[in-house]
C-alpha cells in the first residue's frame, strides 16, 4: 500500500508487517525518515538542518532518498550528470507525485536544467518486499551526460555499526560468504566484467550489531546481471547508507532531448533474522521475478553430457547416453558444447551455429526424435554472445567484436566477444536462435558466456561506455523474445557455472547454472551461500563423477535444488542406474516441497560438522530435510538436529530410511532428533508429514 499524506507532506509504504516513510522538506529535498517496524504515521517531522560547521554541510548529515552530486554534497551521491554547458552539478527537488495502486512514482527536477529523475517505489505486500528505481529524463534541448545512476540510495535505520553480508568467490568457489563488520568508510562490492556474481554479488544483508532489542536485518538486490555495485558507507556521524546499482565504474549514459534511462530495480526490506531474508526473497522471486511460462511449474530432473563426453559429441555416442539417461528418470536430456561448427575443442566454432555433418550425419533430428522416443525432452548448449578468432563468422565479421581499435583483442578460453549493441548482431544472434529452435524440437537451452568483456570498445555507441549496460539488456531482449515466440522453452543462464546468478537472471532465465564445481563437499559450502538470498528453484545441481563420494551423498546434495546429472552414464553399471533411478523418484516426489518451499538452513558444516537443511511446504503439512556429514571427528557420531517451520502444536510422522516414528511439532523443533553420523560421508534424508 502507497498512501501521500497532504497535510504533513510525507509518503507512507506499507508491507504486511514493515513500512517504508518519506517526505518532503520546505525546502523541497525529497527525504527519508524510516524504514522498520510500522508506525502511526501522523507523528513524523522533517526538520529542517543548518550546516553542522565550516566542515559539515547538512547536506552530507540529513537522509535523502536520493542524493545528487550537487551543491555541498560530499558524500557519496547515488547521481552524478555534466550538463550540456559543462556544469556538473545537480540539485533535485519534488516536484509531483502519482500514486496508483502499489506504485508511488515521484518526480524530482533539477531547480535550473530540464531533467527529471522519476523515483518509482512499488510494494509487494504479501511478501514484505518493495522494489525501487530510478528513471532519468532529459526534458530539455541539450544533451545530459549521466556519469552515475544508482538504483537506489538506502539509508539504515540504527546508527549503530551493521555487519554487511556478502559473497567474495572465484570461478569453482562461487558465494564464499563473507561478513564485514562495517565502523566506518566505504565498503564495496561490484562487479567490472560485464557479468555478475563469480566474485562479489549483486546485494547486501546487514545486520545491526545490537544486543537483541528487535532491530532489524536489512536487505536489498539488485535485477541485473552486469557489471553492478553496492557500496556502503558510515559516516563521522554513524550514519550507514548503501547505493546499489549498476557500476559507475566505465559507464555513462548520454540523453539527448527527450532520452530517458531506466535503472534496473533494486528489491529491500527489513525482517528479523538473516536466514528469514533467504525464505522472502525466495517467495518472492516465486510469486513475482521468475518469468511466467514456468514460475507455477515444477523444473524437470535433467542429465546433462558435459561431464560425460566433453566436445567429443555425435549422433551415436549421444544417441547411447540417452538410453542410459532415460534409465535414471530424467526428464530432459541437454546436449552441452561441440556439436556445430567445427568445434572439437575450445579452439573453434563458436559462431558457427550450423550443425556439424561429421558428427551429426543426418541432423540433430535422429538425436532429437530417438530422446523423445525414450521419453525425454531435448535440450541444448548454446554460447551466442561469443566467437572463436578460428571460426567463419569471425572471418567474415572481425569487426562485430568489443575492442579498441589500437589494441590486439585480448582472448580467453581462445574466445572474444561479440558487440551486441550493433543491431546486426543482435539481429544474428536471435536468428540463430530462432531457426535452431524453429527446425528442432528443443525444449531446453543452456546460454553459456564463459568470459568478460575485456577492450570494452564500441565505435558505433556514442560513448563507447554505454556498452556495459547495452550488452546486459541486449542478452535480456534476445531472451524474452525467444521467450514470447517459443513459450515451451526453458532457458538456463550459464555464465561458467555461477557467473549470471542475480535477480536479472532469474527475471529473464528460468535457471541458472551454479557452478561449475560439482563436488559434493565444495558444492554445500557453494549452495548454502547461493541460499543465502538466491531462490531454491533456479540453482541446478548435478550428480557427476566428481568425486569419489557415494551416489547418496552426491543426491543428498544435489536434491537441495533443481537436480541433475552429469555422470559418465556409460561407465556406470545396471545396479548403479538403479540407484540413481531410485534417487530421482524421491527427489520427484518431494520436489514440490524443495522447489517451493521455504528453506531452512538448520546446521552447516564449518560449525557443526554436519550440514542440514530442511525445505518445508507453505500449509507446514510437508518437509523434507537433508543431513550430510563429510566425516566424523574424533568420538562425535552423535547429532541432534533441531527442525523449524512446522506447526507446533500439530503431530507428524517422521520417516528416516527404514526407521519411522511420529512426533509433535513442537518436539520435532525444540528437543530434535538424535542420530548417528559416525563415519565417512553418512547422510540421510528425513521426510516429515503431518498426520490430520
Ligand atoms: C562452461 C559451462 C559448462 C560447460 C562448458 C562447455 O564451462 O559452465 O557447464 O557447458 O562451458 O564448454
Amino acid at each position: 500500500m502507497a498512501v501521500f499524506r497532504a497535510g504533513e507532506n510525507i509518503f507512507v509504504l506499507e508491507t504486511e508487517n514493515y513500512q517504508y516513510v518519506l517526505g518532503v522538506g520546505s525546502d523541497g529535498l525529497l527525504r527519508h525518515l524510516h524504514w522498520g517496524e510500522k508506525v502511526q504515521p501522523g507523528d513524523f517531522e522533517i526538520k529542517v538542518f543548518d550546516d553542522i560547521n565550516s566542515n559539515h554541510s547538512y547536506l552530507d548529515t540529513i537522509c535523502q532518498e536520493y542524493s545528487p552530486f550537487g551543491s555541498k554534497l560530499f558524500r557519496d551521491c547515488a547521481f552524478k550528470c555534466r550538463f550540456g554547458d559543462g556544469v556538473r552539478d545537480a540539485v533535485l527537488v519534488f516536484k509531483d507525485y502519482v500514486i496508483s495502486e502499489n506504485t508511488l512514482k515521484i518526480f524530482l527536477e533539477d531547480i535550473h536544467y530540464r531533467l527529471e529523475a522519476e523515483l518509482l517505489y512499488t510494494v509487494y505486500e504479501d511478501c514484505d518486499v518493495m522494489g525501487r528505481k530510478v528513471i532519468i529524463r532529459n526534458t530539455g534541448e541539450e544533451c545530459i551526460e549521466c556519469e552515475k545512476v544508482m538504483s537506489a540510495e538506502l539509508s539504515f535505520p540504527e546508527k549503530c555499526e551493521y555487519e554487511i553480508i556478502n559473497t567474495n568467490g572465484t570461478w569453482w568457489g562461487e558465494y564464499q560468504v563473507v561478513k564485514e563488520r562495517l565502523s566506518g568508510g566505504t565498503l564495496s562490492f561490484e562487479s567490472r566484467k560485464g557479468t555478475s556474481a563469480h566474485g562479489n554479488a549483486p546485494f547486501f544483508i546487514a545486520k545491526p550489531c545490537l544486543d537483541e532489542r528487535g532491530e532489524k536485518t536489512l536487505f536489498g538486490v539488485l535485477e541485473y546481471s552486469g557489471s553492478f555495485k553496492v557500496s556502503v558507507s558510515r559516516d563521522g556521524f554513524n550514519v550507514t547508507r548503501a547505493m546499489v546499482g549498476v557500476n559507475d565504474f566505465d559507464f555513462i549514459v548520454s540523453l539527448k532531448s527527450g532520452e530517458e534511462f531506466s535503472a534496473p530495480w533494486v528489491y529491500f526490506g527489513c525482517t528479523e533474522s538473516v536466514d528469514e531474508v533467504s525464505r522472502i526473497m525466495n517467495r518472492f522471486a516465486l510469486k513475482y521475478v521468475f518469468p511466467e511460462q514456468f514460475r507455477e511449474k515444477t523444473l524437470p530432473v535433467l542429465y546433462n553430457s558435459w561431464e560425460a563426453t566433453g566436445f567429443d559429441v555425435t549422433a551415436e555416442s549421444q544417441k547411447r547416453l540417452a538410453e542410459r539417461a532415460a534409465k535414471t528418470g530424467a526428464e530432459v536430456f541437454v546436449m552441452d558444447d561441440g556439436w556445430f561448427g567445427e568445434r572439437k575443442d575450445d579452439f573453434a566454432g563458436l559462431g558457427d551455429w550450423y550443425v556439424n555433418k561429421k558428427k551429426f550425419p543426418n541432423g540433430l533430428s535422429e538425436l532429437i526424435d530417438h530422446v523423445n522416443e525414450l521419453g525425454m525432452d531435448f535440450g541444448i548448449w548454446i554460447e551466442p554472445e561469443m566467437v572463436n578468432p578460428d571460426s567463419d563468422l569471425y572471418r567474415e565479421h572481425p569487426d562485430w567484436i568489443y575492442n579498441f581499435k589500437t589494441r590486439t583483442p585480448s582472448e580467453m578460453r581462445n574466445q572474444l566477444v561479440l558487440n551486441l549493441t550493433k543491431p546486426q548482431v543482435k539481429e544474428f544472434v536471435f536468428d540463430f536462435i530462432d531457426k535452431l529452435l524453429s527446425e528442432n524440437n528443443i525444449k531446453y537451452i543452456k546460454w553459456d558466456m564463459n568470459r568478460p568483456i575485456s577492450e570494452p570498445g564500441a565505435e558505433n555507441l556514442r560513448d563507447g561506455r554505454e556498452l556495459w549496460f547495452r550488452h546486459t539488456m541486449a542478452v535480456y531482449e534476445i531472451v524474452d523474445k525467444l521467450k514470447e515466440k517459443y513459450p515451451e522453452t526453458q532457458f538456463e543462464a550459464c555464465a561458467s557455472g555461477g557467473g549470471r546468478c542475480d535477480y536479472g537472471a532469474f527475471r529473464h532465465f528460468d535457471e541458472i547454472w551454479t557452478s561449475d564445481n560439482t563436488k559434493p563437499i565444495d558444492r554445500i559450502e557453494i549452495q548454502n551461500g547461493y541460499a543465502l538470498i538466491n531462490p531454491t528453484k533456479a540453482m541446478r545441481a548435478w550428480v557427476t563423477d566428481s568425486s569419489d563420494a557415494p551416489l547418496s551423498f552426491k543426491f543428498n546434495i544435489s536434491m537441495q535444488g533443481a537436480l541433475g546429472l552429469g555422470m559418465n552414464l556409460l561407465d556406470s553399471s545396471e545396479e548403479e542406474l538403479a540407484c540413481m533411478k531410485k534417487y530421482v523418484e524421491i527427489y520427484k516426489e518431494n520436489r514440490e516441497v524443495i522447489q517451493f518451499g521455504d528453506r531452512y538452513g538448520l546446521m552447516n558444516l564449518k560449525d557443526h560438522m554436519l550440514n542440514a537443511n530442511e525445505f518445508v511446504n507453505v500449509k507446514k503439512s510437508k518437509a523434507i530435510i537433508f543431513a550430510a556429514c563429510v566425516n566424523t571427528k574424533f568420538l562425535h557420531r552423535s547429532f541432534k538436529i533441531k527442525l523449524k517451520g512446522l506447526e507446533a502444536n500439530s503431530r507428524y510422522n517422521v520417516e528416516i530410511g527404514e526407521d519411522r516414528f511420529e512426533k509433535s511439532g513442537s518436539y520435532l523443533m525444540n528437543v530434535g532428533i538424535e542420530r548417528d553420523f559416525g563415519g565417512d560421508y553418512k547422510n540421510e534424508i528425513w521426510t516429515v508429514n503431518k498426520i490430520n
